[in-house]
């Protein structure tokens, strides 16, 4: 069990959370959270790991985030992780687009890449529908910052040689960005349901080029090419 530092309300259904203790993990993998309203437990991105502890970015969508949306400072909540693979950091210029609660996994990339590579070049594109949050953590990290409501944010991504894509968002936010960038340079975190979070159950399974593979423990990192067709 871990203490709840804080768990704000950020906009309409979004909270941030912060849980206290020593937390590892990599930008792009994920915890998976206890709720007490649910059988299985759900996963969660890390949005940032200080010294203090581990912070979560979630959306109420069901009763497991809504549990969550209930907590308060001193509660604990039970987790296990970091799981999955991760965003790999270029060493080269970086791009990141993120749509609505896609863009929880998103600021830890941005502040590990600038830690490494602080003479690269970092964009930061964050599309919403109705309400931005979130998008201030990143005016100190991002070299350039795009925050566009109720538009098509890949329409603006610029494209150029030098530059790796990382995206998360809404399906159809991906496929957009595949389509505009249609590159091997390109990595989207993917969506799926889950049960385990570790690879023993085939709950999350997906189709690729390169055969079935388990959201939860081969992603949820892919390369774009491998999982949408030309
Ligand atoms: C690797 C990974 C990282 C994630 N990171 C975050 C994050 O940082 N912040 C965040 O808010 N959410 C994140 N999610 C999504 C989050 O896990 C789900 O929204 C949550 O499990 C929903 O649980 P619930 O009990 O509240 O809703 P449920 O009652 O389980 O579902 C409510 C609705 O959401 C849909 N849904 C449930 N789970 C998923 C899912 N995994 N993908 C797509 N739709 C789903 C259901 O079909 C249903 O329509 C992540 C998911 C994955 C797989
Ligand atoms: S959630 Fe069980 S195998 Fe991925």
């Amino acid at each position: 069990m871990a203490e709840i530092i804080y768990n704000k309300k950020k906009a309409d259904n979004i909270y941030k959370m912060k849980i206290r203790g020593e937390f590892k993990g990599k930008q792009g993998q994920f915890y998976m959270i206890k709720s007490e309203n649910t059988f299985l437990n759900r996963p969660i991105s890390i949005h940032d790991i200080d010294g203090d502890g581990i912070t979560f970015l979630y959306q109420v969508k069901g009763e497991g985030t809504k549990y969550f949306s209930k907590l308060n400072e001193g509660n604990e909540i039970k987790l296990y992780g970091p799981l999955g693979n991760h965003f790999e950091l270029p060493n080269e210029n970086l791009t990141l687009i993120g749509g609505g609660i896609g863009t929880a996994p998103l600021y830890l990339v941005a502040k590990r890449f600038k830690e490494k590579y602080r003479d690269k070049k970092l964009a930061v594109y964050l599309g919403f529908t109705k309400e931005s949050y979130e998008t201030e953590i990143y005016s100190k990290l991002a070299d350039e910052l795009y925050i566009d409501i109720g538009g098509i944010i890949t329409n603006k991504v610029k494209i150029a040689d030098d530059t790796t894509y990382f995206a998360c968002g809404p399906e159809i936010m991906m496929k957009s960005a595949w389509k505009r960038i249609h590159s091997d340079k390109l990595f989207v975190s993917l969506e799926s349901k889950m049960a385990c979070g570790v690879g023993a159950c085939l709950g999350c399974n997906i189709e690729t080029k390169g055969g079935n593979k388990k959201v939860c423990k081969d992603g949820p990192v892919f390369n774009a090419a491998e999982v949408y067709d030309e």
